[in-house]
């Protein structure tokens, strides 16, 4: 069975109730009967207008992120039970945002994945490395170490109930997309790194290219044979070219 793609919006800190209206319907309306799969990542105050919005449609939601913990003294954080509480299906894990800004380190992200899963959600754990990382020809090192991380943490048969989105850090938000072959050869380290672990899971495993997709690059991308899809930040907040991209898929 060929895997399915998947396209992903990662609306990162962007939008208001009443951009947001317009943009949930278009996407609604502009992706029916598409063959992708196809999920907007919103932020939390958000989920209740896209649950809303998107309900009975063959968009999915979900959420940015997700704490480690089930519930307690944790001012600021959402728990994965409260994202189930507003229908989400998704919840990105370990964007190089949060790895960066917010000291996501492996150990916060493996924990994360696990209340994820705990809680019923689909974690889109995201592994990439920076520029200098690139330049030093550890690329290999990085995703691998990140993805090991939550290996080690819950168990390669978990990624069956997950999806991975490798994100070379250079090339977010940045206009610089990976050659379709750069993409494919880290895709296909992921796979295989997976594969050690277990073939099957590896096999239907879908894992995501994100860095700058749009309309006019993501047939390509999403045509080698390693990228199942792509998780797309700036291009997703214009319906056009988020429909587009989803074309695509
Ligand atoms: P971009 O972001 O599409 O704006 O490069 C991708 C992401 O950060 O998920």
């Amino acid at each position: 069975m060929p895997r399915s793609k998947f396209v992903a919006g990662n609306w990162k800190m962007h939008g208001s109730l009443s951009a947001n209206l317009s943009l949930l319907t278009a996407v609604r309306t502009g992706v029916a009967g598409f063959r992708a799969q196809v999920a907007v990542c919103v932020p939390y105050p958000y989920l209740a207008q896209a649950q809303s919005a998107l309900a009975g449609s063959n968009v999915a939601w979900g959420a940015q992120d997700v704490s480690e913990h089930v519930q307690g003294a944790y001012t600021g954080e959402v728990s994965g039970q409260m994202l189930n509480d507003f229908g989400c299906r998704y919840v990105i894990i370990g964007h190089s945002e949060r790895r960066s800004c917010y000291g996501d380190t492996d150990a916060v992200v493996a924990a994360k994945y696990a209340a994820a899963l705990k809680a019923g959600l689909t974690p889109i754990l995201c592994v990439g490395e920076t520029l200098t990382e690139r330049e030093a020809n550890i690329t290999a090192q990085v995703v691998t170490r990140q993805l090991d991380a939550v290996i080690a943490g819950s168990g390669v048969d978990t990624l069956a109930r997950a999806v991975v989105a490798y994100e070379p850090v250079w090339a977010i938000g940045t206009g610089k997309t990976a050659t379709p072959a750069q993409a494919q050869e880290v895709h296909a380290l992921i796979r295989a790194r997976v594969a050690a672990g277990s073939p099957d899971v590896a096999a239907g495993l879908q894992i995501l290219y994100g860095g700058s997709v749009k309309p006019g690059n993501a047939k390509e991308l999403f045509g080698q044979p390693d990228i199942d899809g792509g998780l797309i930040g700036g291009a997703s907040l214009v319906a056009d070219d988020f429909i587009g991209i989803c074309a695509a898929g």
